[in-house]
């Protein structure tokens, strides 16, 4: 085993700033949505709006940082090994058996993740992103006595943006459980604390060159 640096510095700040957001984003926004009382509809109104920003910011610098560091690279899809993936996940798991990918510095990601995450990236940050905005701005006035989004109806975006939180909720379900499938339950979480993870050092040599 080796240890080595999976995870950096604004990787670790962008993934825990990001779920402590949209948690955040889930509660205020639900309250809004009718279904619990707990800052008080104005408040979880005016805290959703704020977190939204906050959101926004967070995710502008980390499409930045993805590009210029190129670990965008890391989201590639790929079919290489994704039934194994699978098969793994809904069987070889209970019977003890080895993970079927390895994960090397350059490759952190199985099949299975660079497809679900890219589909986080692509389909849904979008999807509540864009609705998020329009239900912001609706009906808003510019400067140019222009009115902003009219042309939609409220309630469609507000549902389109509800049916997104809700898959948002369990992506984060799955995510958590899948992160417990580590060597031990909390190794994938410790690595993103730390940034460091012990892989083992034959397979992630051989796996370096196959990646190169
Ligand atoms: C950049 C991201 C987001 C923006 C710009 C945004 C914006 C908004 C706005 C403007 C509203 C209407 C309330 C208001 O006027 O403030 C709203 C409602 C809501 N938001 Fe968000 N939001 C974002 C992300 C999220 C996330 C991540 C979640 C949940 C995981 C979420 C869940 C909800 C829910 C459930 C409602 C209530 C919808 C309804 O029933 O009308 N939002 N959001």
């Amino acid at each position: 085993m080796k240890r080595v640096y999976l995870y950096k510095k604004f990787e670790r700040f962008w993934h825990w700033s990001q779920a402590a957001l949209i948690i955040f984003l889930a509660l205020t926004g639900f309250e809004v949505h009718g279904s619990f009382n707990i800052f008080g509809f104005e408040k979880a109104v005016l805290f959703h709006r704020i977190a939204s920003y906050m959101l926004l910011t967070l995710i502008v610098l980390a499409i930045f940082w993805h590009f210029t560091t190129g670990e965008w690279k890391q989201y590639i899809p790929t079919l290489n090994k994704l039934k194994e993936q699978i098969q793994y996940y809904t069987k070889g798991i209970f019977l003890n058996e080895k993970h079927p990918t390895k994960k090397t510095e350059l490759s952190k990601l199985n099949p299975l993740q660079r497809l679900t995450y890219l589909g986080f990236k692509l389909f849904l940050v979008p999807l509540m992103v864009i609705t998020g905005i329009i239900y912001l701005f609706y009906k808003t006035i510019d400067k140019n006595d222009i009115v902003i989004a009219s042309s939609f109806e409220l309630k469609t975006i507000a549902v389109m943006h509800t049916i997104g939180a809700f898959l948002l909720i369990a992506f984060l379900i799955v995510h958590v459980y899948m992160t417990t499938t580590g060597h031990t339950p909390t190794t994938n979480i410790q690595a993103m604390v730390t940034g460091y993870e012990d892989l083992e050092t034959d397979e992630e040599e051989s796996d370096k060159k196959e990646t190169v």
